[in-house]
């Protein structure tokens, strides 16, 4: 019986193997995890743009490709990262999938109903994590123990919000973003789905939402919204307020903020603070993590890879995969849909 190089690598202890495909900004990131990791080597790219894969490949000693479809069937992968369009992301991963590969792809998802069908269609034996890489940050994780321990008492609401900014080159110069087609839509689906998602963490399951959006100050720029507004209700009777925007004037760290019985908790970037009822305020010590992109993205894809990457070794659940982020998809395309029709949206009758 032929045994894989995979198979063998496996059965020695020795690393797993990772691509890259869509050699841009992300992928530095993705890059860079894996090149700390003491495991797990970096083996090959894949991009359009050729001179982005060979610079790539030079730096973290690969080889190069013009495309997916080349790089799989030349190379022996493990764990293929997707980092390329949000349109993309889908079908790369369906190929991947089929071919044997684990998948790690960047956020979003799915940019509609039709791509989360096509992906749940798949069922290969392979693991597929996503990158929602803010539920690794320090500051989440402690506010998700204090929850859980009971002593903050129950959430009754919540808010989100994100005020960043992207001006008009973001957009011209990258060839995908603020074409709807490509990108699927804009501050949500691009820049606040971490914090819809975290919102979708800690109150449960949605059960609607009634949303509006808008494009203030990129009309003629973009076709996407760089404004979004969302009244959501979650089981048990528990509410949040979600606003993003891109037209802010500098990107300063997303709020979340729980309302609880015995103290309303602030997460802001790395930074929580507790108030409690009684007017005492005070900060949580948060451990500092080095950040390998920008600090407003969140410091969490260090840990997020290598969780994903143990879950492959450990033959272990990861919980970011496509059924642990059930809630957040539904959340974002019932955001959309709302947004688009005018109509409250049910997302769990
Ligand atoms: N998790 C985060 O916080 C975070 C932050 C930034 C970006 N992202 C996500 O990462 C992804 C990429 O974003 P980016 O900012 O790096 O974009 P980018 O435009 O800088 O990079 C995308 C790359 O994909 C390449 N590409 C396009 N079509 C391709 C194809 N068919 N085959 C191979 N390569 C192809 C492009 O040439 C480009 O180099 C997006 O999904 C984005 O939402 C996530």
């Amino acid at each position: 019986m032929a045994v894989s190089q995979a198979c063998l690598r496996y059965a020695m202890g020795v690393n797993m193997k990772a691509a890259i495909v869509g050699c841009g900004s992300i992928a530095r990131v993705h890059a860079g995890c894996i090149q700390s990791s003491d495991n797990h080597s970096l083996a090959a790219f894949a991009d359009t743009i050729t001179e982005k894969a060979d610079s790539f490949a030079k730096q973290y000693n690969g080889h190069a490709y013009p495309s997916l479809e080349e790089m799989l069937e030349k190379e022996e992968i493990d764990v293929l990262h997707i980092c390329t369009p949000h349109y993309l992301h889908v079908p790369m991963a369906v190929y991947a999938l089929e071919r044997g590969v684990h998948v790690f792809m960047e956020k979003p998802p799915v940019i509609s109903k039709e791509q989360l069908e096509q992906l749940q269609a798949v069922h290969t034996g392979k693991k597929m994590g996503i990158c929602f890489q803010n539920r690794y940050n320090p500051s989440v994780i402690q506010v998700k123990k204090l929850i859980d321990s009971g002593e903050a008492g129950n959430i009754n609401g919540a808010r989100g919000i994100v005020t960043w900014s992207r001006s008009k080159v973001y957009y011209t110069g990258s060839g995908w973003r603020g074409n709807l087609a490509a990108e699927g839509g804009g501050a949500l689906i691009n820049q606040s789905i971490h914090t819809l998602d975290l919102l979708a963490y800690f109150l449960g399951k949605p059960i609607s939402v009634d949303a509006t959006m808008a494009n203030h100050h990129l009309k003629g720029v973009t076709e996407v919204e760089d404004m979004m507004e969302a009244f959501l209700c979650f089981e048990g009777d528990k509410t949040a307020c979600f606003y993003a925007t891109t037209a802010y004037c500098s990107d300063v760290p997303p709020l979340i903020e729980l309302s609880c019985d015995n103290m309303t908790i602030r997460i802001e970037d790395l930074e929580v603070t507790c108030y409690y009822k009684t007017g005492k305020m005070e900060k949580l010590p948060v451990r500092r993590m080095e950040c390998l992109g920008k600090s407003y993205w969140g410091a969490g894809h260090r840990d997020c890879i290598a969780d994903f990457y143990d879950s492959i070794e450990k033959k272990r659940p990861f919980s970011l995969d496509l059924k642990g982020l059930n809630e957040t998809i539904l959340l974002m395309l019932g955001t959309y849909e709302s947004a688009r029709t005018g109509r409250e949206i049910m997302i769990h009758a």
